[in-house]
């Protein structure tokens, strides 16, 4: 899909629809929408009268024709309350308004800002909203019934003098969305076309292509490096681990600056090995690998973006299988770091190849630490899939973690980690056991376990088990993989 600044009087633009926004207030005919009303005759005050034009969030009032305009059709959004509005609306009310239009078969659209509204971000927002709701995960459909896509999208409104802000938002917002529309790819592949073999030469690909530092770990040097708790997972099923190492230097490092380490989970099965996991729902475990694909979405826009800080990316790929060779529930491991782990719960995994990833990233020289995770049931019980479960041994960058995510439109939840937790996790034959032995906080005590690894640096650890993947569609996003959390850690590493 193209996207691209138009610098036409909109009133000229030949387009199959022209798209704005419609605020929920006691008169929704103003500014832009009262220019529109004027072309228009008086109809959107009309349509308002009548009660058919409310600015309800993702009201959708489609005029065909409409008089004084060159575009066949206008489609006015509902924005909701003016108070309320942010840049998260408006990639919401971006993206739905694409799929109502792919969905009637329209090719084209433009989209018209408001007055006062011709910003960088805005244009970031809506650049992020239209390509993210433009992907679908009909890949593997010989037949696409018929073919719904649009092609092209058109940013119109802007002055000569606001079209240079708009055009660095556009930018922007366009590496973002594709790079979280390639995380939402990886993370829709079914296991067998994503063995970790696959996905460590895809990883190696995008990584030469985007320019950025790539090695690629087989199994022979997990085994020299003595990961032991990622070996642990992966000696149950045929299929080899690999460790994928992703990093990103700025041109002129300074000595003694923070070194971020983005380590992300990628099980590209977890069919829950010896402790094995019920039939029903377990296809879905396939996107178990989330975290790590998000956190090389993070790295391919970083390779554009080019933030001043180095940042160090690993991610730990397996699959987690009950073969005749498969670790069994009381096994010991000894992790690289030379903890002894006690494996109480074989499906208790992601946590096991955490262990390694992060204690690999420091010794790289990772400072500040921030893992992503499809961890844990229990953070679906907490936070149902709305809010990303956010752990943090550090509060200062915690905060930080937070605000970005606030800026990037992500939903996110701080979760407690007291010292009291760390009981849950005490082993009685080895040093640390890999489930809780309290009843309760499962969510928490992943997080426990994965931070004894990342020992004093300064780490953030977000589940996002129950928000990687919509059970549902929502109107501006397919149903499926989300890539959640790609934007909050791009601005997060944007902003060092
Ligand atoms: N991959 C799962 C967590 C998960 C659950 C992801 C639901 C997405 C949706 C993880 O490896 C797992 O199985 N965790 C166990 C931990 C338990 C054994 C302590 C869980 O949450 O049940
Ligand atoms: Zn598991
Ligand atoms: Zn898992």
């Amino acid at each position: 899909m193209q996207i691209t600044l138009d610098s036409k009087p909109y009133a000229a633009l030949e387009t199959e629809a022209l798209v704005t926004h419609v605020f929920e207030e006691t008169d929704p005919v103003q500014g832009r929408i009262s220019e529109l009303d004027q072309t228009a005759n008086g109809l959107l005050r009309s349509l308002a009268k009548s009660g058919e034009l409310t600015g309800k969030t993702l009201e959708m009032t489609l005029i065909h024709a409409p008089s004084g305009l060159k575009a066949a059709r206008l489609l006015l959004v509902g924005a909701g309350k003016r108070e309320q509005f942010t840049s998260a609306t408006l990639r919401k009310l971006a993206g739905a308004a694409l799929r109502y239009l792919k969905a009637r078969s329209i090719k084209q659209l433009a989209f018209l800002v408001r007055e006062n509204n011709a910003t960088e971000e805005s244009a970031q927002a809506i650049a992020e909203g239209v390509l993210t709701a433009n992907f679908e995960t009909d890949k593997y459909k010989t037949e696409k019934k018929n073919d719904k896509s649009i092609d092209a999208v058109l940013l119109t409104g802007y002055s000569d003098a606001e079209r240079a802000a708009a055009e660095k938002g556009l930018t922007r917002g366009r590496i973002i969305a594709e790079s979280q529309n390639f995380a939402r790819d990886l993370i829709n592949e079914p296991s067998n076309k994503l063995t970790p073999k696959i996905l460590a030469e895809k990883a190696e690909a995008m990584a030469k292509q985007a320019g950025l530092a790539v090695e690629i770990l087989d199994e022979k040097r997990i085994t020299e490096l003595k990961m032991g708790a990622l070996l642990s997972v992966s000696q149950g099923g045929p299929e080899p681990p690999r460790v994928m190492v992703v990093t990103y230097t700025p041109a002129n490092l300074k000595p003694g600056a923070p070194v971020i380490g983005l380590i992300g989970k990628a099980v590209t099965f977890d069919t829950g090995g010896i402790s094995i996991k019920p039939a029903d729902g377990m296809e879905k475990m396939k996107y178990d690998m989330a975290g790590g694909a998000t956190m090389l979405g993070v790295m391919r826009a970083l390779a554009a973006l080019k933030p001043n800080v180095k940042v160090i990316c690993v991610v730990p790929a397996t699959e987690n299988m009950p073969g005749g060779t498969a670790q069994k529930p009381g096994d010991i491991q000894t992790a690289m770091s030379g903890k002894t782990i006690e494996v109480l719960n074989t499906d208790a995994e992601g946590r096991l190849i955490l262990a390694d990833g992060l204690h690999y990233a420091k010794q790289l020289g990772a400072t500040h630490l921030i893992d992503a995770a499809t961890l844990t049931g229990a953070i679906v019980v907490a936070l149902a899939n709305v809010n990303v479960g956010v752990f943090g041994s550090d509060q200062p960058f915690t905060d930080k973690l937070l605000a970005s995510s606030k800026a990037a439109g992500e939903k996110m939840w701080q979760m407690p980690i007291d010292d009291e937790y760390r009981e849950f996790i005490k082993g009685t034959v080895a040093d640390i056991q890999n489930i809780g032995s309290g009843k309760g906080g499962g969510a928490i005590t992943g997080a426990m376990f994965i931070k004894e690894f990342a020992g004093d640096s300064p780490w953030v650890h977000l589940d996002i088990a129950g928000t990687a993947w919509n059970d549902d569609a929502k109107s501006w996003l397919a149903k499926g993989p989300t890539g959640v959390a790609l934007r909050t850690l791009v601005h997060l590493v944007m902003s060092y």
